[in-house]
C-alpha cells in the first residue's frame, strides 16, 4: 500500500507532511512515487492567499479521474484550508470523491479516519486539541530537520487568516523540544535544525513558568554535537535584544533572520495591526547589523493593502532600498474571509497590486545585482 502527499504553503506544512508520512508509515503504508501509484493521496493545504487555495482546488479536481480508475483510492484533504468550516463543506459538496476532510487540530486522528472511511465520509474538524508529542515523523527535508516549537498565533494582523485556522499560541514544553533535538543530533544525519513557529519570539510566554525564547536557544546550543540552528518566523515587535545577543554569541546559530516588515508606511502598519513603526523596525535592523555584522536579513511584504496609496507604497519601496535585504518575498494583498482587513473599504484594484508587486520584485533584482558586484 502506497501513499502520496501533496504539500502547499509554508515550512510548517512541509513539516506537518512529515508527520502525516510518519502516521501513514506506522499504519503500514509506503511512500509512493506519484498520485497514480498511490492507495491514499493526502493534500496538505494552505489558506494564506486566494492563489494558494485556487491551486489546491484545481489539483483536487484532477483527482476525479484517478478515483474513477481506482475505487479503493482514499483521498484526504487536511490543513489550513479545511480548518475553515465553510471551505470544508464546500470541498465535500464540490468534490464528492473526497473521503476525508480534517483540519489542523485533528491531524493526529488521521489513522482513525482512514479506518472509518469505509463506513462513510468523515467530517469532524474544528475542535482545538493539544499537540500530540507521541506522533512519529518521517523526516524528508535532507540535511535539515524541522522542529516545531509552538502552534498558533495571537497577533491577529488584520489581513491574516493564521490565527483563525491555527488557533492561539501554544508553546511546546522546553524539555520535549530539547529531547527531540537530542534525538536528531544522535541520529547524526542532519547538519541543520530549524525551529518553526508563526511567531517564535513569543515562545514560552504561555508556559508555566514562562521562559524566554533566548533561553531555549542557549539551551539547544548547549547540546553537544555538530549542527547549525536557525528559526522562523520572527515578529519585529517581539524580537528582543536577548535574542539578537543569542544569535551574535552562539556559534551554532546561523547568522540569519527572517524579519517580515509587511509595509514601510506607518499608517498601513497601524491598519495591519503590526504594533511597530517604520522607525522602530529600522532601529531593530540597525541593532542587528551592529551586533551581527554578517547577518543575512530577509523579509515579507504585502502590497495593495486596503486604502494603500501610491505614496504609501513608495514608503515600502524605500524601506526595501534602505535595508538592502538579502532577499524579499512580495505578495499582493489577498482578502481572507473573516479577517478584519477583508471588511475594510478601499480595496485596491488588482492591476495596481500587480504593478506594485512587480516594482518591488524589480527593485529586489536590482539590489541583488548591486550586492554581487
Ligand atoms: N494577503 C497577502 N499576503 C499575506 N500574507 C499573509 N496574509 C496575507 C494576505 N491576506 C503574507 C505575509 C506573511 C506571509 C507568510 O504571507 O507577508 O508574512
Ligand atoms: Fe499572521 Fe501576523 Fe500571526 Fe504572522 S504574526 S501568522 S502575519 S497574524
Amino acid at each position: 500500500m502506497k501513499y502520496f502527499i501533496v504539500t502547499y504553503g509554508c515550512q510548517m506544512n512541509v513539516h506537518e507532511s512529515e508527520k502525516i508520512a510518519g502516521i501513514l508509515e506506522k499504519l503500514g503504508y509506503e511512500s509512493g512515487k506519484s498520485r497514480e501509484d498511490a492507495d491514499i493521496i493526502v493534500f496538505n493545504t494552505c489558506a494564506i492567499r486566494e492563489g494558494a487555495e485556487d491551486r489546491v482546488l484545481g489539483n483536487i479536481g484532477n483527482l476525479k479521474k484517478l478515483k474513477k480508475k481506482n475505487k479503493n483510492l482514499i483521498i484526504a484533504v487536511v490543513g489550513c484550508m479545511t480548518q475553515k468550516q465553510q471551505t470544508a463543506e464546500y470541498l465535500l459538496r464540490t468534490f464528492p470523491f473526497i473521503d476525508i476532510v480534517i483540519g489542523t487540530f485533528n491531524l493526529s486522528n488521521l489513522g482513525y479516519y482512514i479506518d472509518a472511511v469505509k463506513k462513510g465520509r468523515q467530517l469532524e474538524l474544528w475542535e482545538e486539541g493539544d499537540i500530540d508529542e507521541t506522533l512519529p515523523y518521517k523526516r524528508t527535508s535532507g540535511e535539515n530537520a524541522w522542529v516545531n516549537i509552538m502552534q498558533g498565533c495571537n497577533n491577529f494582523c488584520s489581513y491574516c487568516i493564521v490565527p483563525y485556522v491555527r488557533g492561539r499560541e501554544k508553546s511546546r514544553k522546553e524539555e520535549n523540544i530539547l529531547n527531540e533535538i537530542k534525538e536528531i543530533v544522535k541520529e547524526n544525519k542532519y547538519k541543520k535544525i530549524t525551529l518553526l513557529g508563526q511567531n517564535v519570539n513569543s515562545y514560552g510566554k504561555d508556559l508555566n513558568p514562562a521562559i524566554p525564547f533566548s533561553k531555549l536557544l542557549h539551551d539547544i546550543c548547549a547540546i553537544e554535537g555538530d549542527f547549525k540552528l536557525s528559526f522562523m518566523t520572527s515578529h519585529p515587535k517581539d524580537l528582543t535584544d536577548d535574542v539578537i545577543d543569542a544569535i551574535a554569541s552562539e556559534d551554532k546559530i546561523e547568522k540569519f533572520i527572517h524579519l517580515p516588515a509587511q509595509s514601510g508606511n506607518n499608517r498601513i502598519l497601524k491598519m495591519m495591526n503590526r504594533n511597530y513603526t517604520r522607525e522602530k523596525y529600522l532601529e531593530i535592523i540597525k541593532k542587528i547589523r551592529e551586533k551581527i555584522p554578517n547577518c543575512r536579513i530577509t523579509s515579507d511584504f504585502i502590497v495593495g493593502f486596503p486604502t494603500e496609496t501610491e505614496e504609501e507604497f513608495n514608503d515600502t519601496y524605500s524601506l526595501v532600498e534602505e535595508v538592502r535585504y538579502d532577499s524579499i518575498f512580495a505578495f499582493m494583498y489577498s482578502p481572507r474571509e473573516g479577517t478584519v482587513a477583508s471588511k475594510m473599504e478601499g480595496q485596491v484594484p488588482q492591476k495596481i497590486k500587480n504593478e506594485r508587486v512587480n516594482k518591488l520584485l524589480k527593485l529586489e533584482k536590482r539590489l541583488q545585482k548591486e550586492y554581487k558586484n
